[in-house]
């Protein structure tokens, strides 16, 4: 599956959502995840991210292994988005930040 890693936090620009074909992601208030029993590894919504937060599981960099449970886990606990909406206001300010994990709002 495709997971959603740290450099989405607090810039949630949902361009990912429109391309999925199967749409498994899933939003919370600050974050997207991927469901990985739906994601069917199409590649699509890698290039769609401005935040180049979207990786093949294989491909997840170590420092960001640890996203690879918490989209799984998420994934139950948060609602399935379907179409793109409007990014925060700040989101541009908060791209390639670094340590937002402790930002993350469930
Ligand atoms: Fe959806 Fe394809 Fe991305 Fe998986 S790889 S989350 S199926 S767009
Ligand atoms: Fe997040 Fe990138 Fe999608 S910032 S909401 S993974 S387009």
């Amino acid at each position: 599956a495709y997971v959603v890693t740290e450099n989405c936090i607090k810039c949630k620009y949902t361009d990912c959502v429109d391309v999925c074909p199967v749409d498994c992601f899933h939003e919370g208030p600050n974050f997207l995840v991927i469901d990985p029993g739906e994601c069917i590894d199409c590649t699509l919504c890698v290039a769609e991210c401005p935040a180049n937060a979207i990786f093949a599981e294989d491909d997840v960099p170590v420092d960001q292994r640890q996203f690879i449970a918490l989209n799984a886990e998420l994934a139950k606990q948060w609602k399935v988005i379907v179409e793109k909406k409007a990014a925060p206001a700040d989101a541009d300010e908060w791209r390639d930040v670094k340590d937002k994990l402790r930002l993350l709002e469930r």
